[in-house]
Parts: C-alpha cells; structure tokens; sequence
C-alpha cells in the first residue's frame, strides 16, 4: 500500500481523494486476488474481511432456498472433485456444506504436509464463500490417533492404548494438541472418538476402542471430547468439533454377520443390552456436549442403524425414557451419516435417501456421487416423501455447529497453529501417553535394563525398526503402510538414542534372526501387520508365522529375551510367553518409540492395566468382563506394576 500511497500525488489528487482512491484501489486488489488467485491468497486474506448473508442459524435457514439446504446437508470426499465430471467449483454450484478426508486423503495421494493441508483447505472453502450467502463449509477428517493422515504429524497410541492408561486428565491433553494439530491444518472437525464398547477382539476395529467396558468408554470418551472441544461444548475458534462413533452397537456384532466377519455386521442383541453396553458412553459424549454423532455400519437385529428411526430420532434426539426406563439422550448436535453407507439400506437409492433423512439423519458423507445424492433429495422431498421441517432442523443443526466453531467468523485455517505440527512440545505428550498405555504381563527378574552394566543387548524382530507396524492402521494412509511413513522414532532408534554407556553392546539383527549370534538379553519386537476396519477381522488371533519363529530364534540366542508386541488387540501368545523372560503390550499407534525405551530402562515404572480380556485361545471369542467369560489367560485390569 505505501507504493500507492506514495505514486498517487503524482497524479495530482488531494489528500481525501487519495484516502478514498487507496481504499478504492485496495478493495479491487483484494477482490482481484480473491477471484484469481484463491488458492494462494486465500490464507493472507485477514478474517474480518469476510461476512457471510447471513447472521444466525435461523437467519440463515430463513433466507436458504432448497438447494442451498440440500448442498448443506452433503459431505463430498475431496477426491470426488477430480473425478471426470466433477470439478471443485461444484462447491460453489451445489452449495456443498461439508468436504471430507478420508483415510489417506491429503492433498496430493496420502500424507501431505500440514502448510500443504492448510492450503487445500483453504481452497476448498473459498468456493464455499463464492456462493450468494457465502456459508462455510466445515472440514472433516479422522484425526483418529492424532492428526493421522498429516505427514509429520503427532501420533498417539489408538484408543486401546489411550485406554490402558486410565489416565482421563492425559487423554485430554493428548486431543488437545490433536486438536491445536488440525487446526494447524483448517480443518475443524474430527471424526473421533470412537465411543465404541467392543465385545469381541476378533473385531478389525478393536483397537479404535478404549474398553470392552462400557464405564471406561464414557469416562475416555468424555475426556477426548473436552480435549478436543473444550469444556461444556466450549468449541469457538480455538477448538474443533468432536463426533461420537459409531451410534450404535459396532464392536457388539454377531460372529459371521458382518465383512468379513463382524465389521458392519448384526447386534443380535435386546434393548436391555443395548442400553447397559453400547449406549452408556454416548449419554457421557452428550452430557458433555459433544457436536456430532456419526451412524454405524451395523444393523440391529436385521434393520441398518442408518435406517433406524427409532435409534436416531427417538433414542439419541428424543427425550423421554425407554420401556426399561433408560433415558433417551436429547441430542442437540447434529447426525452425519458414514462413508457411502445409506446406499447400503437397500438396492433403491430414493428409497435410501428418504428413510436414511427421515430416520434423522443430518449431513451425508455421500462421499462421491454427490450429484445424484443431490439430485434425488430434491426428488423425495418435492414428492412430499421428506418433510420441509425434517430438512429445517439437519439444516439448522449443521449452521448451529458451523456458528459454534467460529466459522462464520474465521473460515480459513488459523496459520499460527501450523509450525507446531509434530512439534517437540507436542511429541513429549506423544511420549508420555506411549510409556503409560504399555501392560507389562510378564517379568521374571529382568526388567528394568540397566544403562550402565556391562551385558550385550540383541535388538530384533520385523517390528523393532518399522515405523509403519508401529503406528498400525489410520496412518498416513487408510490402511496403514511399512517403512518409514512419516516423521517418527522406532523401538530401535529409541534403544539407540536411550544414553546407554558403552558397556552396553547392541547388536541390531532386524529380520535376521537365524544368524550366529548371541547375547545376555534380547528384545524381540513382533506383532500384527497394519490394517483398519474390516480387513483386521480375524478368524484366528494368530501371531504370525515369521514372528512367531523370530523370537523363537533370538529367545533361543540369548540369556534372557523380552518379547514387545505391537498390536491392536490381545492375539494369541502362549508359546512366546512361555519362551520370554518378559512380555509388554506395547498396542500400536505412536510416533514416540522413547516411550517404551522410558520404562524398558527404568526411568519410569510400568503403569498400564488391560481394558480387555486376553483370551487363551481364540475360541473363546467373544470374552470379555460383560458375558461372564472364565479362564482367560489374563483379565480386565490386568498389569504388572511397579517392577
Ligand atoms: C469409517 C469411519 C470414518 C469414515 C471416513 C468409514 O469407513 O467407518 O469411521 O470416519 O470412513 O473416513
Ligand atoms: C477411505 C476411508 C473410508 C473407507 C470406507 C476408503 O477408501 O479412504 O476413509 O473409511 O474407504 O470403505
């Protein structure tokens, strides 16, 4: 501004004139910008240039014309708007209310930086804010265990580990630097947490859970949502929506009803139990004011959840009590359905879109066909089949939400949140939830490892130097990946960086464990390869084969081995018990491999209690504290400590 400033008395204008050609002059550059370079500009653009039509909910829902209702009430994944067709300015043309990331969906593939985030972000809202009324949409992502599809993000243990912990006050900490990390990337809404109570650890999504008991979800939940939200539903532009999942019963599923096995399967279950397993931590989530509730893929007894009126609108919306007394929850926020899942109702997409929004759902992660899912809204409910009020009230939730985080007020990413992605500060949050979500269910006489003896410690196993098994599935990429996926610290890198004296000799075999070695004490580090939803369910629970020979082979090497398994749930252990000194849950889903090494070398104790049961065998399944499950090789609560 000062070069123009300084140019314009050359042409002879008085000062007024000046002031009025500059404001003039600055407002066609900024309009200039906003029209040609969006993607860029976007971010310097200051908040309070930006006032959007409307100033309420109701104000807003008052001057909305029924497409621009119908756009409100539709979630798009980002890479639908690449596919031939389609294009991002059908943001601005379908008045598109919410864009989503799903596993692995950053900017360019899976990963992305959290500035590159930021700036797809921010692009996708400016065709929000083209529209006449210039709503926000909201951004969604699964920031399921930290910001997981960022690359150089912050990774926490998955929930099953947060849960070990039984440390609520730390699972707040923990989302709320999730929380300052997605804001560091415009997005503001998390698809978490899961609030799920699994019966059955045959489930591929068991790990998403913090308990098979219903009381440690509401307390967990509960904290996560604080973390994330603030307090009482505090939200404005420093926190982000929170969604509850997956209402109701995923985790409850029969054996055999599902794909392949559980996963989007049947709760054969009575009411009675629905309301003392499933429903006690969604009562928490509500009372404290969690934003939204995500649908689950899962039918109760032979109806689709996303179909089910009374599940959505009476007992999650409604007030009152159901005939066992229990109280229904009165949610106020709003209810997003999951990933393409109404189409799974029934082979009639109208029929599909009708019963999905008339059972109370909201918004629809449609998440690619967002034309048609449009398109057929506005069939029903010119048919009369969805009523104008049915389609006030989603609207009207979602604005509601929108208002709440502040993003009528400051829709682009706030950038001063960025540089502390993947932070120190953050990372020693990371740290401290690793070394208390780790069970140690075995030590006979060798742990803690001195830093200072004189003894040769072997390091091996396929998990012991891969970053990608550590942190599991919902990492980088949907399903979980191998190597070096993104910024963080192995088991082997922590060993390494732990300050041992010299006197300590390491000796790193990774993979090759036949080898001619030998040592005092060894760490054989194993578990289950990556996956998430239905490609972890599993008929067995079996460790690997490989695995299983590793740390045969270096238990059989050493004086003393020390099993550390990586995995998403009990599997199957017996023999590696019986052949280690040794043995630590370890879950799966930090970046912070130091965490471990913090307690293997005695700077801290174990304190981490299993929130499921650990079967003897998979036929047992399902075993857990609320169907009077016996003989297990260890309980609920489980967990050596101190040393
Ligand atoms: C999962 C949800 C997730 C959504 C978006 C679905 O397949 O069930 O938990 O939030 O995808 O990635
Ligand atoms: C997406 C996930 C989603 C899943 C549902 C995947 O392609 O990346 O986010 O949960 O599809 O099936």
């Amino acid at each position: 501004m000062q070069s123009v400033r300084s140019f314009l008395p050359r042409l002879g204008l008085r000062p007024t004139r000046i002031i009025l050609v500059t404001a003039l002059l600055s407002t066609v550059l900024v309009v200039f910008a906003q029209a040609v370079l969006p993607v860029h500009a976007a971010h310097a653009r200051p908040a309070a240039t930006f006032t959007a039509g409307c100033i309420s909910p109701s104000d807003c829902v008052s001057k909305m014309t029924l497409p621009e209702k119908e756009g409100q009430m539709t979630q798009v994944e980002k890479n639908a708007f690449t596919q031939s067709g389609n294009s991002i300015s059908d943001i601005t043309t379908y008045f598109i209310g919410s864009v989503l990331s799903g596993g692995g969906g950053g900017p360019n593939g899976a990963g992305g930086t959290a500035t590159q985030w930021a700036d797809m972000v921010d692009n996708f809202q400016s065709y929000a804010l083209k529209t006449r009324l210039g709503i926000p949409l909201i951004y969604g992502a699964d920031a399921v265990h930290g910001h997981n599809n960022v690359y150089g993000a912050t990774l926490f243990p998955h929930n099953i580990g947060l849960g070990a912990m039984h440390d609520p006050a730390l699972i707040t900490q923990v989302e709320q630097v999730t929380r300052d990390e997605v804001l560091g990337t415009g997005v503001r809404w998390t698809f978490a947490p899961c609030v799920c109570t699994p019966q059955d650890i045959r489930w591929g999504r068991t790990y998403e859970g913090y308990s098979e008991v219903p009381s440690d979800n509401s307390t967990d939940g509960a904290a996560a949502i604080v973390g994330f939200q603030g307090s009482n539903g505090a939200l404005g532009t420093s926190n982000i929506l929170a969604t509850a999942k997956h209402f109701i019963g995923d985790g409850h599923t029969a054996w055999g009803t599902g794909s392949p096995y559980l996963n989007e399967g049947d709760d054969q279950i009575t009411e009675q139990q629905l309301d003392t397993i499933d429903l006690p931590p969604y009562q928490a989530a509500v009372n404290n004011k969690v934003g939204s509730v995500m649908i689950s893929y899962s039918s109760w007894n032979g109806l689709k959840d996303h179909a089910n009126q009374y599940l959505i609108s009476t007992k999650l919306k409604g007030t009152g009590t159901d005939s066992y007394g229990t109280p229904n929850l009165d949610f106020q926020g709003f209810v997003v359905s999951d990933w393409q899942a109404i189409d799974q109702i029934s082979s009639d997409y109208n029929y599909d879109v009708r019963t999905a929004i008339n059972a109370g759902i909201d918004m629809v992660m449609v998440p690619d066909k967002y034309k048609t899912f449009i398109s057929t809204l506005d069939t029903e409910i010119k048919a009369g089949n969805i009523p104008m009020t049915r389609i006030d009230d989603a609207v009207t939730r979602i604005l509601t939400a929108k208002f709440a985080v502040g993003l009528f007020t400051q829709p682009y990413t706030d950038r001063s949140y960025t540089p502390n992605v993947g932070s120190a500060a953050h990372r020693a949050v990371a740290r401290q939830a690793e070394r208390e979500s780790l069970v140690l269910l075995k030590n006979n006489s060798v742990l803690p490892l001195s830093k200072t003896g004189s003894y040769t410690l072997v390091v091996g196993g396929d998990h012991a130097n891969n970053l990608g098994y550590q942190l599991g599935g919902w990492s980088i990429t949907w399903q979980g990946g191998s190597g070096t996926t993104t910024v963080g610290t192995t088991l082997w890198q922590a060993i390494q960086q732990a300050g041992l004296s010299s006197s300590v000799k390491l000796k790193f075999v990774g993979t090759q464990t036949k080898g001619h070695y030998t040592g005092d004490v060894g760490i054989v580090a194993v578990g289950e390869t990556p996956y998430a939803e239905g490609n972890g369910d599993t008929n067995t629970l079996a460790l690997s084969s490989t695995d299983a020979t590793e740390v045969s082979d270096v238990c059989s090497r050493v004086t003393k081995c020390i099993v550390v398994l990586f995995s998403g749930r009990p599997i199957i252990i017996n023999t590696q018990l019986n052949q280690s000194s040794a043995f630590v849950a370890a879950w799966i889903g930090s970046t912070e491999g130091e965490g471990i090494t913090d307690v293997l070398f005695g700077d801290y104790g174990f304190s981490g209690k299993l929130t499921y049961t650990w079967p003897n065998s998979v036929s047992q399944e399902p075993c857990n504290q609320n169907n009077g499950c016996t003989g297990a090789l260890f309980s609920y609560g489980y967990g050596i400590t101190p040393f």
